[in-house]
């Protein structure tokens, strides 16, 4: 059995934040943020704009490439840290989608490499389960987690969301192969937004403080980041997951036609590049507009890609994801 992406879509904020405006917030420059990360602006939510709109509507976009109506999906997986409920936001796109079907909906959180394990489920629900049309949507808000006073951080984030239809194929059809993913929890300490215990929960008044009882209401803090580190870390995983995805797709370097990678820093992707001897002509990138959207950085450049005209049917993406965990994946797949 096969499975193949037959559509995409995607949706951004309106507000456009450029680097001259950050300056006006924090110590910081246009020069100093393009030169290092190649970001030029981001878009940010502001007012009746929420992340679960942006991913409903890169979803409907997507269905409608695909030509496949709301009620015959049978799975939605949303990737994303940043869920507008606690207990996940995927069952509120199935129903803002209208898919009368009931199918399952769940979330996937692996931070910025949450779309490229998306992608690699997908696969699996489809090719183990009978599964025969996956949505799959990359859907971040982190500036809600940003802490605008540090300039080490907040330069680099926006918000966003991407989405594809994997769809169940015959194997000659096959479109998404190769896979190859891991985690490194040691890594947590160099990028992490841990849980704050902030505001004393005293409803219970003295009988409940007897108890030691109730706990604390809880929160999560700002995204804290060792941006060297991780650094470090994208350029010398990527390269490594990449070839071992290729090896298990019975490919070369040489079969690449697009190499798409997570948006995080130009200078990330360029070394990939370099390492993985893609020439420049054969990267996709579109972080100057729209910084580092985590997990919807991937199917947002995906879905500009397709739509200029960039990437062609036939042709062969190496993706990778790589971020907080820390986690880092790829996939080899075949638009
Ligand atoms: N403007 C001006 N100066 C700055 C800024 C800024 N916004 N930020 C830092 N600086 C200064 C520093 O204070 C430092 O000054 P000093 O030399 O006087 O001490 C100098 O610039 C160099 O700072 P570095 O942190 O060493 O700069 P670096 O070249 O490493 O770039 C950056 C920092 C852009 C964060 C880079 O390390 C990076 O991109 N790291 C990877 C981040 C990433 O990819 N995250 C992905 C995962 S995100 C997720 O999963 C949620």
């Amino acid at each position: 059995k096969g499975c193949k992406l037959v559509g995409c879509g995607s949706a951004v904020p309106h507000l456009q934040i450029s680097n001259d405006d950050l300056a006006k917030i924090v110590d910081t420059n246009d020069e100093w943020i393009s030169a290092r990360t190649g970001i030029r602006n981001r878009r940010i939510l502001t007012g009746n704009e929420s992340m679960t709109g942006l991913a409903v509507e890169a979803a409907q976009k997507a269905l409608e490439m695909a030509q496949v109506k709301p009620d015959d999906v049978d799975l939605i997986l949303l990737c994303t840290s940043t869920p507008e409920d606690l207990f996940g936001g995927a069952p509120q796109i199935q129903k803002a989608l209208g898919c009368k079907g009931n199918p399952l909906a769940f979330d996937i959180t692996a931070a910025c490499s949450g779309f490229v394990l998306g992608l690699v489920s997908a696969s699996c629900y489809i090719r183990g389960g009978g599964f025969k049309n996956v949505l799959v949507i990359g859907a971040d808000s982190l500036s809600r987690y940003v802490d605008w006073t540090d300039r080490g951080t907040c330069i680099l984030f926006g918000d966003g969301a991407g989405a594809v239809l994997v769809q169940a194929c015959d194997s000659e059809e096959d479109g998404l192969f190769g896979f190859d993913f891991h985690s490194d929890g040691d890594g947590n300490r160099h990028l992490n937004a841990g849980i704050k215990e902030s505001t004393t929960n005293d409803a219970l008044g003295t009988n409940g403080s007897a108890l030691g009882f109730p706990p604390n209401h809880s929160s999560f803090s700002c995204i804290k980041m060792n941006g060297t580190e991780v650094f470090r870390f994208a350029v010398s995983v990527v390269p490594q997951t990449i070839e071992a995805s290729l090896a298990k797709a019975g490919l070369n370097r040489s079969d690449i036609d697009w190499l798409l990678l997570h948006q995080a820093n130009q200078r990330i992707i360029d070394g990939v590049a370099t390492r993985l001897e893609v020439p420049k002509d054969r990267v996709i990138s579109n972080l100057a507009k729209y910084g580092n959207t985590s997990a919807a950085s991937i199917p947002l450049a995906l879905d500009e890609a397709v739509r200029s005209g960039k990437v062609k049917q036939g042709q062969t993406i190496a993706t990778a994801g790589f971020g907080a965990g820390l986690t880092w994946g790829s996939a080899i797949l075949r638009w």
